[in-house]
């Protein structure tokens, strides 16, 4: 036989699916892996979604997603961020935020582009670039900048063959939301290389405490050049249906409506009508839901204050904790590996956002109260047993 592509043979399982892999057949284990809401998606979304299959609405939209949706989304954006997004040829409907990233990066990525990601990061990042064949290019970001590029770094790594830069925030796996400082000098940055931004902002809604996240796109000279992700999946608990967005520059969104012609054709037209009254319907469930996750976000950081040696630090926004682990002296894999042996609990280790980021441990706190508490306690047995 032939050898199949090589794009085919880059893309390596994620360790977060390695660390299920583990405790599979082990009993009583509490998970903090899971990166979804553990809410079921409001009433009033299925039932828009029923109400649009029993009217008939079976066939292909069109491929940049329906109209009244696309209008939705340009007005909620231009409400958060100021932006005016023309619904027409500026805006496209996807599969998920996830689909949204992929066709920006294949719109915008040559081989051999460089892109700029942070170590850490989400780890499906790198994987499409890749898949692009382009090349991901880590840069480290520090908790003191609430994990967002140092400006001097950033400058640092860019070369000829820097196309792009992704920023995340609030940010999966840190919870960090960027600083409007900090987008400014990241922003004078892009403009003076001439670079994309692809701003992630599929968590902007699950923000705690006064810190308002920025979107670089508003920023002076960065509407031109930034692509903007969000999604339906987070806000809405809406995981499964898969609908996202991207918004941008009419030449990049065309071309992104182009491939997914090529790829999905549209999204699935009744999850479409769902997704159109999650933003028109009332958002009292989202008040609701973001209330939930800030008592977790406030009952983890507290848990973890009790803990010994591990350092968590203080999410703004998303729903995880990002703990320091490297007092341990353990490698981070090695860490949730005997975690999960001697305490029977799953948390993803660091490498799977970045090199430089097996010393952090990500905790899911989209999880009941219960077994927030409960699997801190066994943390907390575990350190104090083997640490203390
Ligand atoms: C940072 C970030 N971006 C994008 C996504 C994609 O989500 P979806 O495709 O469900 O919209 C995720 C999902 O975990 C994420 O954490």
């Amino acid at each position: 036989m032939k050898s199949l592509s090589q794009v085919s043979q880059v893309v390596t399982p994620s360790p977060i699916r390695e660390m299920f892999n583990k405790a599979i057949g082990m009993e009583d284990v509490i998970s903090f892996t899971v990166g979804e809401p553990d809410f079921q998606t409001p009433d009033n979304i299925v039932e828009a979604a029923v109400k649009a299959l029993r009217n008939g609405e079976h066939k292909y939209t069109p491929n940049a997603g329906i109209l009244p949706l696309r209008k939705a989304i340009a007005k909620s954006t231009k409400e958060s961020h100021g932006i005016d997004y023309s619904p027409e040829n500026q805006v496209i409907v996807t599969a998920g935020g996830m689909e949204a990233l992929i066709l920006a990066m294949l719109t915008i990525l040559d081989e051999k582009d460089e892109f700029i990601l942070g170590d850490p990061c989400w780890t499906n990042y790198s994987r499409q670039i890749l898949i692009c064949k382009a090349t991901p290019k880590f840069v480290k970001v520090k908790a003191e900048n609430s994990f967002t590029f140092d400006p001097e770094d950033l400058e640092n790594a860019i070369t000829d063959k820097t196309k792009a830069i992704l920023i995340n925030s609030p940010a999966n796996p840190t919870g960090g939301i960027a600083s409007k400082e900090l987008l400014e000098e990241i922003a004078k940055i892009a403009v003076a290389h001439d670079l994309y931004v692809i701003s992630d902002e599929v968590y902007n809604r699950l923000v705690y405490g006064n810190k308002r996240p920025c979107s670089i796109a508003s920023l002076p000279g960065m509407a031109e050049r930034t692509i903007i992700i969000n999604s339906f999946s987070k806000t809405y608990a809406m995981t499964g249906w898969r609908v996202g967005y991207a918004l941008g520059p009419s030449e990049i969104i065309g071309n992104m409506v182009k491939l997914q012609e090529n790829v999905a054709a549209c999204v699935n037209s009744a999850a479409q009508y769902g997704a159109l009254a999650a933003l028109e319907d009332s958002q009292e469930a989202v008040d609701s839901m973001v209330q939930s996750y800030a008592r977790r976000r406030e009952l983890i950081v507290n848990e973890f204050s009790t803990i010994p040696v591990l350092h968590c630090y203080e999410p703004q926004g998303a729903f995880y904790a990002f703990v320091d682990i490297s007092e341990t002296g353990m490698k981070a894999s090695e860490f949730a590996s005997d975690l999960l042996e001697k305490a029977r609990v799953i948390v993803v280790p660091g490498h799977a956002f970045g090199e430089d980021s097996d010393r952090y441990i990500r905790l899911s706190f989209a999880t009941s109260d219960e077994a927030i508490r409960e699997g801190c306690a066994r943390i907390r047995g575990y350190m104090k047993k083997n640490f203390g």
